[in-house]
């Protein structure tokens, strides 16, 4: 459907969700404090290939919403589930042709040549988050 809900409540601090939206992964994190602050401070990295600073990639630091599917030529990254390859940056590792993103979705290896998207979303105070 064009506009789904999920409820944030039960995610933990790390954890990271995958829901279907118009037929792509969205994945979700509820970054740590330690992500929150890696994501930031590379925002001064000279490393990164799409350069946007993590603030203007959330609306609530905590929260990561991106579409999980890799900007070169679509697959789905490695990094959502427990113990997968999450690349050297914390993020995701696409294993198609080997890009690499940061916690923040950025890419910073390619050849994915842009950063993960972030979709259309809202966060309700009550922790309800609508994407699309
Ligand atoms: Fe991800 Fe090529 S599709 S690196």
């Amino acid at each position: 459907q064009a506009t789904i809900e999920v409820d944030l409540q039960p995610i933990e601090p790390g954890q990271r969700i995958t829901v279907s939206w118009r037929e792509q992964p969205v994945f979700i994190v509820r970054r740590t404090a330690e992500e929150i602050a890696r994501a930031k401070a590379d925002d001064a990295s000279s490393g990164l290939i799409d350069p946007e600073t993590d603030a203007a990639r959330v609306q609530r630091p905590e929260w990561l919403v991106v579409v999980g599917v890799c900007t070169h030529l679509g697959c789905i990254p490695l990094g959502q589930g427990v113990g997968e390859n999450r690349g050297r940056y914390g993020g995701w590792f696409c294993p198609c042709h080997g890009s690499i993103y940061d916690n923040s979705g950025r890419v910073r290896k390619g050849p994915a040549p842009k950063n993960l998207v972030v979709p259309q979303y809202v966060i309700s105070d009550d922790l309800k988050l609508s994407i699309g």
